[in-house]
């Protein structure tokens, strides 16, 4: 089986972060969230997997490279035509993903778990198209499906008045009727090709259609606090890594899952409560890091206490406060203000930056 992976789009709600770099590419428990759907995809013996992204794309081929560290193969698509909608990204991939069934996953999805029941459902089943819902608080964010006597007759893209409190996750699996249904299919209202009619075109046409229903499932919808909690979901999932080639000074207090990269210093006065990552050729002295705070590699940190945040890489914060739910963008630096006169807070703030103080 082949696989479509998505990571195009603007994501504006998460600007200042995204006008520096795709948001496929944030780190979560400091790995690039579009690394997450490779090594499902991968975990299942996909061995080529295809990846849409905007016109002009450079970064994103630099960071995944190709493929073979996955052991896949990887064949950029340009999303051509503008945005059209996930379905549109679908079939703009035709020629790529040929006659075969194949697996197509939003790339700003994390799925806890092995894709494998998907797969093994749509084969034994002999289905047309997999879908995997998760319960949800707020359907009317999401493909919301109609399920009658076990079966789906129907989704509704974004209803106002939800049928079910499920949502269609990122995550589906069809044949090459999606093709078929394409060329049914007209722009919604907000000008999109919709997944969700693809999926009531095939029900209503007598495909084969079937859920599994999934918990552990974690979606970008394009705010800050939304990474932190998939970040958060990712640090509790993750194996602890250890701290090889890491230098640990005896008073440091590491306590629960702690990964620590290689060349790492942990000085004194250190405590750190886990789940925490920590990348490699990072200093920190005199300083609490508490649970779920990811910090990439090069990062220094000295008298701050920090919580629940991300710090991207080469990061300098040596401040004396207290930071928590916060995302830290690379090459950031949050000193004290104390360091220069007059005192205050003296900022530096990109474009749609917030900051509480
Ligand atoms: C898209 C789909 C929606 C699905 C969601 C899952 O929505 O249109 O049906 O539930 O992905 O991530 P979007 O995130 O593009 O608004």
């Amino acid at each position: 089986m082949k696989a479509l992976i998505t990571a195009g789009g603007r994501a504006t709600r998460l600007r200042p972060i995204t006008y520096t770099i795709n948001k496929h590419l944030i780190p979560l428990a400091n790995k690039p969230m579009i690394f997450y759907a490779i090594e499902k995809l991968a975990a299942v013996g996909v061995k080529e997997i295809g990846i849409s992204m905007n016109p002009g794309e450079t970064e994103l081929q630099k960071a995944v490279g190709d493929g073979a560290r996955w052991g896949v193969s990887i064949t950029y698509i340009e999303q051509k035509g503008g945005p059209l909608g996930i379905a549109h990204v679908v079939n703009n991939a035709k020629d790529f993903l040929g006659d075969e069934p194949f697996i197509f996953y939003l790339g700003d999805n994390i799925v806890l778990g092995s894709l494998k029941r998907f797969v093994e459902k749509f084969e034994q089943e002999k289905l047309n198209c997999v879908l995997a819902l998760s319960k949800v608080k707020d359907p009317q964010r999401f493909g919301v499906p109609h399920i009658e006597n076990g079966r789906i007759v129907r989704v509704d893209e974004k209803p106002s008045d939800p049928k079910s409190d499920y949502a269609v996750t990122g995550i589906y699996v069809y044949d090459k009727t999606f093709f078929e249904a394409f060329t049914h299919i007209k722009p919604s209202p907000r000008g999109e090709y919709e997944i969700s009619d693809i999926h009531t075109w095939l029900i209503e046409n007598g495909k084969a259609v079937g859920y599994e229903e999934i918990t552990g499932w974690w979606k970008d919808t394009g705010k800050p606090e939304d990474l932190l909690e998939g970040n958060q979901l990712l640090l509790n999932e993750m194996a602890d890594g250890g701290r090889e080639g890491a230098e640990v000074d005896p008073t440091a207090v590491i306590q629960g899952k702690v990964s620590i990269g290689k060349g790492t210093v942990i000085g004194q006065k250190v405590l750190i409560r886990g789940p925490v990552v920590i990348g490699e050729n990072c200093k920190i002295e005199n300083s609490y890091i508490g649970p779920y705070t990811s910090i990439g590699r090069g990062v220094e940190i000295y008298n701050t206490e920090i919580e629940h945040t991300v710090v991207f890489e080469n990061v300098d914060i040596n401040c004396s406060k207290r930071i928590v739910d916060s995302l830290i963008g690379a090459n950031a630096t949050i000193s004290s203000a104390h360091a220069t006169l007059p005192l205050g807070h003296k900022l530096v703030v990109g474009d749609n930056a917030i900051v509480e103080i």
